[in-house]
């Protein structure tokens, strides 16, 4: 490991996205349509697609902005103070006419999840926002997107990434249609592969599938995919190579957020100059990590955290660059 952390003084992480107070049950079993399940206490957990995966950067020690909004309710101050604990850098406009958006979560005794959201504020993020992003954006720097706010800022903030030289990271989250010359404009397109099977067209069930995924979506001009299958890792395709990562065997307590640990982590490694093939590990690892403990941003690991993780379960690769690169 290296003892020198590189210095940063400039953003290397923008995060233009959601944040959500999550209310969560857990549950004997997920509820089919018509029935009703008692579940265990309510918590309150921090959350939201594009919060979570800034938090799940910064606590790698990256340095992160995040913009959004959020209401002038209680929901919303919570999460701010949330997220200042955590050290991101916060643009987030205080909606008055819009409430804190809100996600209904019920967790199963097997860790999984159903989610439904109420977009509150997050629906009314647009040109303003965008602007925001977009002024602390610079060559080299890192967009990082998501699903959870209106597609046309999601549009908007990838025309002034790429006017900028900054890198894009869309995480396709939730699934939905999407324009096919934005996909081509993207650095990297990470999806699950309800995800992928939305957005590829190609359903995907294990491995094997999502390769193939991977080789259509080069087909279609995206130049860089990692396509994450939960117990069964990733599968990442760049540069003409397609690999299969594995996952970290683990029991999940609750997936919930999992997924946005692989993208914060994913986006932090490639900031600091790591490959996308030690870039989908260490997101492997973040996710393996966060499925261990209740909630979103409460259960993301910080670096020393997928140090032990690495040093038990692979010990032969290391998440820092020895020589020569940038260390995360
Ligand atoms: O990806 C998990 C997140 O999805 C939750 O935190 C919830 O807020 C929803 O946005």
């Amino acid at each position: 490991m290296q003892e020198q952390r590189p210095s940063i003084s400039e953003p290397r992480i923008v995060v233009l996205g959601s944040l959500n107070a999550d209310l969560v049950v857990a549950v004997p079993h997920l509820p089919v349509p018509g029935e009703t399940v008692i579940g265990g206490d309510l918590h309150v957990y921090a959350g939201g697609k594009g919060a979570n995966q800034a938090v799940a950067a910064a606590r790698l020690g990256v340095k992160v902005v995040l913009v959004g909004r959020v209401g002038e309710d209680a929901n919303g101050a919570f999460l701010l103070k949330c997220l200042q604990a955590d050290g991101v850098d916060c643009r987030i406009e205080r909606d008055a006419q819009h409430a804190t958006g809100v996600a209904l979560i019920e967790v199963d005794s097997r860790g999984q999840n159903c989610i439904a959201v109420a977009p509150g504020a997050n629906g009314a993020v647009g040109p303003d926002e965008v602007a925001l992003a977009a002024a602390e954006l610079q060559p080299g720097s890192v967009l990082l997107l998501q699903l959870e706010v209106p597609l046309a800022a999601v549009v908007q903030a990838v025309d002034a990434a790429r006017s900028r030289a900054a890198r894009v990271i869309l995480n396709a989250a939730p699934a939905r249609s999407l324009p096919p010359d934005l996909l081509t404009r993207l650095d990297a397109l990470l999806v699950n592969e309800i995800e992928a099977s939305t957005i590829l067209g190609c359903e995907v069930r294990d491995v094997e599938s999502a390769k193939q995924a991977v080789g259509e979506a080069r087909h279609h001009g995206i130049r860089v995919v990692a396509i994450t299958l939960g117990a069964l890792g990733a599968v990442v395709g760049y540069d003409g190579q397609v690999m299969a990562l594995p996952a970290l065997p683990i029991s999940a307590a609750d997936t919930t957020g999992a997924g946005d640990a692989f993208v914060g982590a994913f986006a932090a490694a490639l900031s600091a100059g790591l490959d996308y093939d030690e870039a989908t590990r260490l997101g492997n690892a973040a996710g393996a990590a966060a499925a261990l403990v209740p909630g979103a941003q409460s259960s993301f690991p910080r670096r020393q955290d997928l140090e032990r993780l690495f040093s038990i379960h692979w010990p032969d690769i290391s998440i820092s660059r020895e020589q020569g690169g940038q260390d995360i």
